[in-house]
């Protein structure tokens, strides 16, 4: 067998052959779904005469085709494992096939699969061509009508995308509904869902006063948990009609929730498909970020009917194109919705940890890839997020008016269309007249900029000299790079004063916080007229995806902690401090010195406990230690024993010293409220559940009962979880046993919950977790095919340092078991699931070895192209 090969963006071309209507008939069945499809089809004007005619199709069993009603001879076709190519075709015509597939096999989640019985599809973006013969590519935008028919007990309810047009009944006990999807859309947004379900619904009233019905379709068990995604369904449909004067376009809008999916969800027109865990919700059941999160998702699927599906992309590489801008939108519908600061730390907190590592290793790429092996490895964070930092670029280059304007220009110019990157960008400086040319280089370059910074006061003429130098590190196939185009948002403030300065630059008074173009690889920033020394606030609100380095002191960052009028930065300073403390404890674990903590980290979180408490979502941000992955990132070679032994050093030291503090910032904030997910409540538990965390560091005995009691009382499932979690990560297992037991039994029946249950006890640091994820492999609960199990407890063990990277090598040999069964299972999963153990450059000599030869074990055996290429790469 010869090794999967690249599709690269520069052999684009427009299709031969395009589908102007797409009519599909589905005879459902476990083993044996009949599809049968009826093309409208018409030769591109461009196109040569003679073109054949190249469908894609995989695991298809072909039963008849026929063009203009006449069955082609065998002779006339020809198909492989990849295609159907008919030689000779006229100019328009009828495409009929009829194909066999088998849903119940289907454990890749791709095309037409079951999930708890019911069927459900995922084709984005080439899972339609599991489904029937077509050209599976989003430059072919059809108009769709769909019949599908089902046993009427087992599939009462047969959904598609559009509005349902008519049903009836058929013999056998069969029935059936045809829906028809006025709207062209290219295949990747095919949906069809049957099954046993059960509908909440709701309805909306647009802008314009179209009323459109919503509809969330689940199991029975589940109907009193779609409360919130119905809620932040109508709060993402109104502040879209707000904030891009976009609004709904079809009568009905549905979502389905599905156990066994590969993703989060999928914007299908009309007919979102939704993973449970991103769309079920109830106070008992699920955490405060699980709520935070089914609301950022709902909006994302939904915004995406505009970006994404009403204006789709050319071709997989432009992928950002959509989902960049979609994220970019649904961060801030959630800014707007809940607490802005801590929404931007937190995007910023996981996107500084885990794309940055994406950026810094083997499988790096660009926004824009220029080739791939197999599109679906490319869901990747900097298609998403770092494509959705470089559309927040954009907004701040050109204004936020300017931005809507070119927004408006987009959706209108482009609306009905498969367009390009440099379509959105075009608009973007069409509107502004802002020259957006170095700017493209964001999105073909890969890799994070670094920045170094330094600044110099002149006191005899009141000027502070700012240099920005910008670097950025060879990744693969990219060993040179060119200077981006970087907006440095920033302040000067006065170190006497306390205040931001007026920033004078070249003789241009230009405010008090203000955005610096870094386009050279160095410049230097003259800033006059400033009369006190500064500390200089760089890249305010995490203003550009780089690493910026300025050598702040310890001082200047607990002066920045408290004075900064950057709520972003004045976290990031305590993070950065921090981390300060944290490397001089790493230091010494190595050297075998005694750990002494520094009094200014407890100074400086003194100072937040007791003083004034505006924010106490910010707080709970700022008592957070940077993540083990975070410090990781920080260290040239990542020792995850003295990382972890470091900042359980900090943890406990902070609860010693300020253990009073902490007991009185909990009982401040107990509620007896009833559960509600409002930014109030969910700042005061997070405030409070941080303090519980490091009371229970030290074990203090009234943490110990506070935790106990809070367990106990299951009010509401984010305390419940935290507790739990604390007490599992504690070294009492005398109480920690018994409350997994009973949260096990009493969740059972409840997959996300249980999913939970499995991620807390693999996240301990114990080293006994190893034997504990062996043996939940073995539970009832545990399914090696459904995604979200996988994650719960292998991903999660993946992600437990100290565990995962034992020096016996077993946590990596564990995972590649796993990923070589799954290979065979679902190569999504598996190829996703990889992604650890791909970045072992990062660790010493003895991990580095035991990490590569597994990978080697993987590489020896018969591979999807998904995992071929995500370990190709990681061995190159
Ligand atoms: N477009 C979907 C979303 O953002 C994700 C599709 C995932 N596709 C895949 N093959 N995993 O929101
Ligand atoms: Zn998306």
């Amino acid at each position: 067998m010869s090794d999967p090969q690249p599709v690269y963006l520069s052999n684009y071309q427009p299709p031969a052959y395009r589908v102007t209507h797409t009519e599909l008939t589905f005879d459902l069945d476990p083993a044996a779904t009949r599809v049968k499809a009826r093309l409208l089809m018409e030769r591109h004007a461009e196109a040569e005469a003679n073109a054949p005619l190249v469908l894609n199709g995989e695991h298809l069993k072909l039963i008849s085709l026929s063009i203009n009603a006449t069955p082609l001879n065998e002779s006339d076709y020809q198909v492989d494992a990849e295609t159907l190519t008919i030689a000779d075709v006229p100019e328009r015509f009828a495409l009929e096939s009829e194909v066999e597939i088998a849903p119940q096999e289907n454990t890749a989640l791709e095309g037409l699969y079951q999930s708890n019985g019911m069927y459900c599809t995922q084709c984005e973006a080439e899972g339609f061509r599991r489904i029937t013969f077509y050209p599976d590519r989003p430059d072919v935008m059809a108009t769709f009508k769909v019949t599908v028919i089902g046993d009427q007990q087992r599939e009462p309810i047969l959904l598609a995308n559009g509005n349902p047009m008519e049903r009836g009944e058929l013999n056998g006990g069969r029935h059936f509904v045809t829906w028809e999807d006025p709207h062209p859309k290219p295949c990747y947004l095919f949906a069809l869902v049957a099954g046993n379900l059960h509908s909440v619904e709701d309805h909306f009233t647009t802008m314009s006063g179209r009323e459109v019905k919503l509809q969330i379709w689940v199991e029975k068990d589940n109907l009193d948990k779609t409360e919130h995604a119905m809620a932040s369904l109508k709060r993402a449909m109104t502040w879209d009609e707000q904030a891009y004067g976009r609004e709904y376009d079809l009568d009905l809008f549905m979502i389905v929730a599905v156990n066994d999916f590969n993703m989060g969800a999928m914007e299908n027109k009309g007919l979102n498909i939704f993973n449970s865990a991103a769309v079920l919700t109830h106070p008992q059941t699920a955490t405060d970020t699980a709520f935070q999160n089914v609301e950022g998702i709902v909006a994302h699927e939904y915004f995406h009917n505009w970006s994404g599906n009403r204006v789709t992309c050319r071709d997989w590489f432009q992928l950002s194109l959509k989902e960049g801008f979609t994220v970019y939108r649904d961060q801030c519908f959630s800014a707007d919705t809940n607490s802005a600061p801590v929404k931007r730390i937190q995007d910023v907190s996981f996107f500084r940890t885990a794309q940055f590592a994406e950026d810094a290793g083997p499988t790096a790429h660009p926004i824009r890839p220029d080739r791939y092996i197999e599109i679906t490895n490319f869901y990747t964070l900097t298609i998403y997020e770092k494509g959705a930092e470089v559309v927040r670029m954009l907004r701040n280059l050109v204004g936020e008016e300017n931005f809507r304007r070119g927004s408006d220009l987009y959706f209108e110019r482009f609306d009905g269309q498969a367009v390009t990157i440099e379509d959105f960008v075009g608009c973007m400086a069409e509107v502004s007249g802002e020259d957006l040319e170095q700017f493209m280089r964001w999105y073909s370059q890969a890799g994070t900029p670094d920045i170094d910074a330094h600044g110099d006061y002149d006191y005899v003429h009141g000027e502070y000299h700012l240099t920005l130098r910008q670097r950025t590190p060879a990744t693969p196939g990219q060993p040179d790079k060119q200077p981006l185009h970087i907006p440095v948002r920033m302040g000067l403030v006065g170190t006497k004063s306390g205040q931001d300065l007026t920033l004078t630059l070249n003789g241009e008074k230009i405010g008090k916080d203000a955005v610096i173009h870094l386009r050279d690889d160095e410049q230097t920033f003259v800033f006059t007229d400033v009369a006190e020394a500064p500390v200089p606030s760089l890249l305010r609100e995490f203003s550009a995806p780089v690493k910026l380095h300025y050598p702040y002191s310890r001082e200047d960052l607990a002066f920045l902690l408290t004075h900064d009028s950057d709520g972003f930065n004045r976290w990031d300073a305590g993070q950065r401090l921090a981390l300060l403390a944290l490397d001089d404890l790493i230091a010494a674990h190595r050297n075998g010195v005694e750990k002494v903590m520094d009094s200014r980290v407890v100074d400086a979180f003194k100072a937040l406990l007791t003083g004034p408490m505006s924010d106490k979502a910010v707080l709970a941000e700022m008592l957070t230690l940077p993540t083990e992955a975070y410090i990781a990132e920080q260290q040239p070679i990542v020792d995850v024993d003295a990382i972890h032994a470091a900042r359980e050093f900090v943890r406990q030291s902070l609860a010693v010293a300020l253990r009073d503090e902490f007991i009185a910032i909990f009982e401040a904030n107990v509620t007896e409220e009833a559960y509600a997910p409002t930014p109030e409540q969910i700042a005061q538990r997070s405030l409070k559940n941080v303090a519980l965390s490091y009371l229970m560091s030290i074990e203090d005995e009234q943490g110990l009962a506070l935790c106990k009691e809070q367990f106990a009382a299951d009010h509401n499932m984010t305390d419940v979880r935290q507790a739990l979690t604390l007490l599992v990560h504690s070294d009492r297992d005398d109480l920690a046993s018994p409350a997994l037991k009973s949260f096990g039994e009493k969740w059972a029946h409840d997959p996300l919950v249980m999913d939970q249950w499995f991620t807390i006890q693999v996240s301990r640091p114990q080293p006994d977790v190893l034997e504990r994820v062996k043996y939940l492999m073995g539970h009832p609960a545990f399914s090696l095919k459904n995604p979200n199990k996988v994650r719960a407890l292998i991903g999660a063990f993946a992600q437990n340092r100290v565990n995962f990277h034992r020096l016996d090598g077993q946590g990596y040999q564990l995972l590649a078991d796993v990923v070589i069964e799954l290979n065979r299972l679902n190569p999504e999963i598996a190829a996703r699931l990889i992604t650890p153990l791909t970045r072992w450059q990062r660790f010493d000599e003895t991990r580095q070895a035991l990490m590569r030869s597994q990978l080697e074990r993987i590489k020896q055996e018969p591979l999807s192209s998904n995992v071929y290429e995500v370990v190709e790469k990681a061995l190159a």
